[in-house]
C-alpha cells in the first residue's frame, strides 16, 4: 500500500503516520523528519537546508525530490510507504509519477484556529522525533521524554513566525495538490479534527 499524507501543518500526518506504520507493516517516510536527522547530524544536507527550515520555506525541488528518490529505493519501501509532507509541489508530485504508483492520498482537513493550538502546543524529542503536545498528548512529567528521559524543545519552525510563514507557503505552493491528485482520482478527505484513534479508524475504512 503507497500512501500519500497530504495536509497543512500540524494536521497531525506524523501522529496518525506512525500509528499507521505499525499497524500496516510500512515504513513512515517523512521528509521533514529526514531533513531534520540529517540537521542533527550536521550533514552537507543538512547544513543546506537548516536556514530553510526554521524559516519555515520549502527546500528546493531538486534536492527534495533526490532525497526522496533515493529513499524510495531502499529494500524497506519496496512493499509500501507513508509519504508524509512529499509531494508538496506540483513539481516534486510530478517527479514522484516516475518513481512509483500512489495508491491514496489523503488530505487531512483541520480548520486554521486548531492548527494553531497543535502547532504552539507540539513538544518534540530531539533524538527520537517523538511528538507530544502539552494539552492532548502531554508527556507523563512534563518537559521530559517518556522513554529517553531527555528534555523536549520546541522545533524552531513551531515559533509564531514560522508557523505563519508555514501556512502562507502550504496555501500557495501545497494546496494546489489537492485539485491535482483529485482529477486523478486518488484524493480522500479525511476530517482530521477528531482523536487519533478515530481518525485511525476512519483511515482503515478508506483504503481497506
Ligand atoms: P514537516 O516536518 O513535514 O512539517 P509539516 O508538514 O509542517 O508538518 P508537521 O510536522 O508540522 O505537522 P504534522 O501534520 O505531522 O502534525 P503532528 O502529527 O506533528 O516539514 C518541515 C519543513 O521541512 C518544511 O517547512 C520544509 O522546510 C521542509 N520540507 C519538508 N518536506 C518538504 C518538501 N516535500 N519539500 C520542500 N521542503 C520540505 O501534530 C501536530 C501537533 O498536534 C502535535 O503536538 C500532536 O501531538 C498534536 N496532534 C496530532 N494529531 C492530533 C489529534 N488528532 N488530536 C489532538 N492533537 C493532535
Amino acid at each position: 500500500m503507497n500512501l500519500i499524507f497530504l495536509g497543512p501543518p500540524g494536521a497531525g500526518k506524523g501522529t496518525i503516520a506512525s500509528i499507521v506504520k505499525e499497524a500496516f507493516s510500512v515504513p513512515h517516510i517523512s521528509t521533514g523528519d529526514l531533513f531534520r536527522a540529517n540537521i542533527k547530524n550536521e550533514t552537507e544536507l543538512g547544513k543546506q537546508v537548516k536556514e530553510i527550515l526554521a524559516s519555515g520555506n520549502l527546500v528546493p525541488d531538486e534536492i527534495t525530490i533526490k532525497m526522496v528518490e533515493n529513499r524510495l529505493k531502499e529494500d524497506d519501501a519496496k512493499s509500501g510507504y507513508i509519504l508524509d509532507g512529499f509531494p508538496r509541489t506540483v513539481a516534486q508530485a510530478d517527479a514522484l509519477k516516475g518513481m512509483s504508483n500512489v495508491d491514496y492520498v489523503i488530505n487531512f482537513v483541520l480548520d486554521r484556529e486548531t492548527i494553531l493550538k497543535r502547532l504552539s502546543g507540539r513538544r518534540v524529542c530531539k533524538s527520537t522525533g517523538r511528538t507530544y503536545h502539552i494539552l492532548y498528548n502531554p508527556p507523563k512529567v512534563e518537559g521530559i521524554d517518556d522513554e529517553t528521559g531527555e528534555p523536549l524543545i520546541q522545533r524552531d519552525d513551531d515559533k509564531e513566525e514560522a508557523i505563519l510563514n508555514r501556512l502562507e507557503v502550504y496555501e500557495k505552493s501545497t494546496a494546489p495538490l489537492i485539485d491535482y491528485y483529485r482529477a486523478e482520482n486518488l484524493l480522500i478527505d479525511l476530517d482530521a479534527s477528531k482523536s487519533p484513534e478515530e481518525i485511525f479508524e476512519d483511515l482503515k475504512k478508506i483504503v481497506k
